[in-house]
C-alpha cells in the first residue's frame, strides 16, 4: 500500500513522529550551540550546497530523517553565522531564545491567521501584542496593527491606506476604480528613504520616480525646511514618507517637525520606523522619534531590533477605516465575527502564519524593563565599537553614533581610501571573527557596522574590532 491509500494516521506512527520532532529539536540545538563560535560567514559556496542538497527526491521519496540531517549538515556551511553574536551586516536581529520557540509551536499548531474562525488564539494573540505594542511605543491606541512579513510590505500596506485615504478625501474610490483618471498624488520622500519605500510606491502604481526627492543634511536627515518649501509648492493628495533610523547612520528625520507640516498641508505622513521605532522603549533614546505618535501610519520590523525570527514586519495606521478599507474585501463563505479580531483586514494576504506568537513570547519574557536595556545596550555597544576603533588613525568615523549603526571609513595618508575600505570588508569578511558590510555614503566607500543581536556582549565588540584593525594593519595596496 502506497502512502495515499494508508492514509495520514498509518502513514507515520506517533513515535515516528515524536523521533522526528525529537530529532529537529536537536538539530537546531546543536546548531545554536556552536553559531557563536563558528566563523561568521558561510564556508560552503552555491555549488557545494547544489551539489550536497540537489540529488535525491527520487521516486520513492526519502526518510524524513534523512532529509532533515541532510538539511542539518548543509546548514552547518552553508548558513551565515547571523543568530550569533558577532554578526553586524545589513540590519539583522538575531532571534531570541523563547522567540525561536515559540516559532516553534507556531509551525506545531500550523494555524491559519487569517480570520477569527480559523484560530480564535491567534486572532486573541494579535490582539494582545498589538495593545502592548501600542502601549510601549506611546502610540495612541485606536491605531490599527497589522503582522506582515517586513517593513516592506509593512509600508506597502500603509501607503495602500494612505492613498485610499487622500484619493478619498479627493472625491475618489481607488479601491473600485484604480488609478487611471485618478487625482495625481504628490508623494514627497527623503532624498535617503530606504529603497523598500519605494517598491512599495511602485506596487501600488504611484510610481518609484514620480516621487519627489526632499534633501538631507549631513546625517541623512531629512530637512524640514526643504519639506515645507515643497510643500507650498504641492496641490491635490499629498503623501509624505519619512524616517525613523536612517540605514547607515542611524539618524532620525525631524519627525515632529515633519509631522506638524504634514498636518497643516493635510498631507499623510509616513513614518519608515524599521528599527528605529524601537528606540520609543527607552526614555533617553525615545527623544529622536518624538513626534511619532502625529504620524498617520507607520512600518516596522520584528525581525530587526525586537530579535523575533524571520520573518515579521509590522504596520500601524492611525485610520482604521482607511486602513479596513485599503485591505480588505469580503467573500461570502469567510464569516466575520463582529467582536472578533479578524487580523487578514489589516494586512494584504489572506493565508498567513501565526507571526504575532514570538512577538507575544518576547514582549512578555522581556517585559518593558528587558526591551529598553535591549535596545539601549546595543547603542552603548556601537558607540563602544566607534571608540576602539577610533583608535587607529586611519579610521574616520563618519556618522554620529547616535543608535545602533556605525559607519566607518578607512584612510590612509596617502593611497585610495574607497579601495582601503573595499579591502577592509572584503579582508573582515574573510577573515570570519566578524562580519559586517559595505555601502557608499555620500560618495565615499564606508563600512556598515549594524548593532542589533541580544547575544552580542561588550567581550564580542572588543574581539571584533580588534579583527578589524588587524585587517586593516595587513591590508597593502
Ligand atoms: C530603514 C529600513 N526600512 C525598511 C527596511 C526593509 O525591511 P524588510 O527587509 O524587513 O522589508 C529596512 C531593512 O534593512 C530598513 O533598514
Amino acid at each position: 500500500m502506497g502512502l495515499l491509500e494508508r492514509g495520514v494516521e498509518d502513514s507515520m506512527s506517533r513515535d515516528e513522529r515524536n523521533a522526528l520532532l525529537a530529532r529537529a529539536a536537536r538539530h537546531g540545538q546543536v546548531y545554536l550551540e556552536s553559531v557563536a563560535d563558528r566563523p561568521v560567514a558561510a564556508t560552503a559556496a552555491g555549488a557545494d550546497l547544489r551539489s550536497a542538497l540537489g540529488a535525491g527526491m527520487g521516486e520513492t521519496g526519502t526518510n524524513p530523517g534523512v532529509v532533515l540531517d541532510a538539511l542539518a549538515a548543509a546548514a552547518e556551511q552553508g548558513t551565515i553565522a547571523s543568530q550569533g553574536p558577532r554578526y553586524f551586516g545589513f540590519v539583522i536581529g538575531g532571534s531570541l531564545p523563547v522567540a525561536t520557540a515559540a516559532d516553534w509551536l507556531v509551525s506545531a499548531w500550523d494555524q491559519n491567521s487569517a480570520v477569527y474562525a480559523m484560530s480564535p488564539l491567534v486572532s486573541v494573540v494579535e490582539e494582545i501584542t498589538a495593545g502592548w505594542m501600542r502601549d510601549i511605543l506611546a502610540l495612541p491606541e485606536h491605531r490599527g496593527v497589522g503582522f506582515v512579513t517586513g517593513c516592506q510590505m509593512a509600508s506597502f500596506t500603509a501607503l495602500a491606506a494612505a492613498r485610499h485615504d487622500v484619493l478619498r478625501r479627493a472625491g475618489w474610490d481607488v479601491e473600485a476604480n484604480g488609478l487611471t483618471g485618478a487625482p495625481a498624488i504628490d508623494v514627497l520622500v527623503s532624498e535617503e528613504s530606504h529603497y523598500t519605500i519605494f517598491m512599495a510606491l511602485r506596487l501600488l502604481g504611484l510610481g518609484a520616480a514620480r516621487a519627489r526627492r526632499v534633501p538631507t543634511d549631513g546625517q541623512g536627515r531629512m530637512r524640514a525646511d526643504e519639506l515645507s518649501r515643497m510643500l507650498c509648492e504641492s496641490t491635490g493628495p499629498c503623501i509624505v514618507c519619512a524616517q525613523a533610523g536612517n540605514v547607515n547612520t542611524g539618524a532620525f528625520d525631524p519627525i515632529a517637525e515633519i509631522a506638524a507640516l504634514s498636518r497643516a498641508r493635510g498631507a499623510w505622513l509616513h513614518v519608515d520606523g524599521a528599527f528605529g521605532l524601537w528606540a520609543r522603549t527607552s526614555p533617553v533614546l525615545g527623544r529622536l522619534a518624538s513626534g511619532l505618535e502625529g504620524a498617520d501610519s507607520i512600518a516596522t520590523d520584528g525581525h530587526k531590533w525586537l530579535n523575533v525570527p524571520y520573518d515579521c514586519g509590522i504596520v500601524f495606521c492611525s485610520h482604521p477605516e482607511a486602513h479596513r478599507a485599503a485591505m480588505s474585501l469580503a467573500a461570502a463563505y469567510i464569516v466575520s465575527d463582529a467582536q472578533e479580531r479578524d487580523p487578514h483586514e489589516f494586512v494584504p494576504e489572506e493565508s498567513r502564519r501565526a507571526r504575532a506568537v514570538p512577538v507575544y513570547a518576547v514582549l512578555r519574557t522581556l517585559g518593558r524593563d528587558g526591551l529598553r536595556d535591549l535596545v539601549e545596550r546595543h547603542c552603548s555597544h556601537a558607540r563602544r565599537m566607534a571608540e576602539r576603533l577610533a583608535i587607529d588613525p586611519a579610521v574616520r568615523i563618519l556618522n554620529d553614533v547616535v543608535l545602533n549603526q556605525v559607519l566607518v571609513r578607512f584612510e590612509r595618508r596617502q593611497g585610495d581610501a574607497d579601495a582601503l575600505t573595499r579591502a577592509v570588508i572584503a579582508g573582515v569578511q574573510q577573515e570570519g571573527t566578524c562580519w559586517l558590510g559595505g555601502t557608499t555614503w555620500h560618495g565615499m566607500a564606508a563600512m556598515r557596522i549594524s548593532i542589533s543581536n541580544w547575544s552580542t556582549s561588550a567581550q564580542d565588540i572588543d574581539r571584533s574590532a580588534e579583527a578589524i584593525l588587524k585587517v586593516l594593519q595587513d591590508v597593502r595596496l
